[in-house]
């Protein structure tokens, strides 16, 4: 019996030095990949302005680290580990608030999440992700993706022949310390920015294509958003807002314990927010994605 037990305690001791040792080789492979991603990220000043003010930014040391300044409203903005922060925590109010800290707390299980999603969907997630992603025509030029979330479009996209620069930016920094171990591990040179898409930290007619796919139903301010995806884009990008249908929304409850009670008792039953989209945008409609469980809203800026 003694015997039977110490074998017992031997194995389990063992195991439990070999899962350490997993961990630990892990995070050293992720430091290691980080490290090499964040050595070779430019300061993309020719892209990055003021959200407050829209004004260039120039690039400092602040906090014995590197940051941007806004010489318009003396606003400094740090970058931590290789990513830029343009909004603090404290800062936010509302949904985003709500919204960032259950992203920040979730970011763990998101990918295996979206995969669920798709299964119970009944969509290859390729498949699903492309139904959004082929529309984008950016013409060899810039590209952003609004609530970029732990990467999970960024397979679409690189290394796309008609796809230049990717720019990624979301309001939860858990999904953005994802995003960052998932392409320095792939190698890929995205640039990844902390900002909120009602304040997006880009200068005006950046972008030959803007995308969002899934938060923008519950932000704090569409209208504000949408202005914004608007005014970053140049002249003649193709601009793709995606989300839940009421369809989607309900499916998602069923299937998700708590989604219901996250959004308080009596949420609005979902539209499509195209009547925020202003009149002078060309080329604007509305078609289901994704089983009909999402809506997307294509436009072009003139
Ligand atoms: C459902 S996830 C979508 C992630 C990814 N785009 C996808 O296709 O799976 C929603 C994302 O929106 C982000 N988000 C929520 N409110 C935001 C805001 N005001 N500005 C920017 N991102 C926001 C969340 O942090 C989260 O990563
Ligand atoms: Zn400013």
């Amino acid at each position: 019996m003694k015997k039977q037990h110490a074998r017992i305690i031997t194995g389990l001791a063992l195991g439990a030095g070999l899962a350490s040792l997993a961990l630990l080789k892990r995070h050293r492979r992720i430091q290691a990949e980080t490290a090499a991603w964040q050595a070779q990220r430019r300061p993309a000043l020719d892209v990055l302005a003021c959200p407050e003010c829209h004004a260039a930014l120039s690039a400092i040391p602040l906090d014995g680290g590197e940051g941007y300044h806004c010489a318009a409203c003396q606003k400094d903005y740090p970058v931590v580990d290789g990513i830029p922060h343009f909004i603090q925590p404290g800062e936010l109010s509302g949904m985003n608030k709500a919204f960032a800290r259950m992203y920040d707390w979730f970011s763990w299980g998101y990918r295996a999440f979206s995969k669920i999603a798709f299964a119970y969907i009944g969509m290859p997630e390729e498949q699903a992700r492309r139904e959004v992603t082929d529309c984008l025509d950016p013409k060899g030029g810039r590209l952003l993706e609004v609530s970029v979330g732990p990467g999970v479009n960024l397979p679409y996209l690189v290394g796309r022949a008609d796809v230049g620069e990717i720019f990624g930016l979301d309001i939860s920094l858990g999904q953005l310390s994802r995003c960052r171990e998932y392409v320095a591990h792939q190698g890929w040179d995205v640039h990844l920015d902390l900002g909120n898409a009602e304040q997006l930290p880009y200068q005006d007619n950046t972008f030959d294509g803007v995308f969002h796919i899934g938060g923008i139903n519950f932000f704090n301010d569409k209208k504000k958003a949408i202005e914004e995806m608007i005014r970053v884009a140049k002249p003649g990008a193709r601009i793709l807002i995606a989300d839940e249908t009421e369809k989607g929304a309900q499916g998602y409850e069923k299937f998700i314990p708590g989604f219901k009670d996250s959004f308080g008792s009596n949420r609005d039953v979902i539209q499509p927010p195209i009547d925020l989209v202003p009149t002078a945008m060309l080329d604007a409609r509305v078609f289901d994605i994704w089983k009909g469980w999402l809506y997307c809203i294509e436009f072009r800026k003139p």
